[in-house]
């Protein structure tokens, strides 16, 4: 059994509160959501496994640790996910990139996938799917199962406000799935917006509107 991981450090904490405000423009914006990416994506590969190796230091040589066992993958979820990227690549610049496209489709539990193209080698990857807004968890749950049919067996969600009924679509469609977030909040409106939240993430994040 998985769970959630709420990442409570006050840099996190901080930069959410940026995030919120409504006064808070793209370029900054765009600058926040990508280092609370790096900062959440730090405690997402606590667990990456290390093998010892011996260096020669300009001094003596030393037994050290690097990280060693499946690599990773990160898939953002279109179009808000991509945001992340830029955070998330700068603490692990080895991992390959997928992409998702889902969207919900009407207020039953109906999503329609319009772009996935993921790494060759994804089976063979431990993946990270990205967006910043866990809202109703439909497209989460559905970016979930698409990365599932190819056979992937180590996936992790991250993002950075996650509303209750989001993580628990998750937890039910995958219990086996770790959630890493900034902050859970209250609820969501008519419009499946998060309550608070920071608004429509795609459109900060590119200046859309
Ligand atoms: N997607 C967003 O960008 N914002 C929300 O509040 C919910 C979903």
């Amino acid at each position: 059994m998985a769970g959630l991981h709420l990442i409570e450090h006050p840099l996190i904490q901080h930069k959410i509160s940026l995030l919120r405000d409504k006064n808070t423009g793209s370029k900054e914006f765009r600058e926040l959501v990508s280092e609370t990416a790096m900062l959440i994506c730090y405690e997402a590969t606590r667990d990456l496994p290390l093998k010892e190796v011996e260096i020669e230091t300009p001094v003596a040589v030393a037994k050290t640790k690097i990280i060693s066992g499946r690599k990773l993958a990160f898939v953002p979820v279109l179009r808000a996910g991509l945001g992340m990227i830029e955070g998330v690549t700068k603490l692990v610049p080895a991992a390959k990139i997928g992409h998702i496209g889902v969207f919900a489709k009407d207020n039953e539990h109906n999503t329609e996938k319009y772009y996935c193209k993921l790494p060759d080698d994804v089976s063979e990857r431990d993946v990270i799917i990205i967006d910043p807004m866990l809202a109703t968890g439909k497209t989460a749950v559905s970016a979930i199962n698409e990365v599932k049919t190819f056979g992937v067996k180590h996936i992790k969600f991250m993002c950075i406000i996650a509303s209750p009924q989001g993580i628990a679509a998750i937890e039910k469609a995958h219990p086996d799935v770790d959630i890493y977030c900034g902050v859970m909040d209250q609820g969501l409106n008519e419009n499946n917006y998060i309550i608070p939240g920071f608004g429509d993430a795609g459109d900060r994040i590119f200046g859309t509107k």
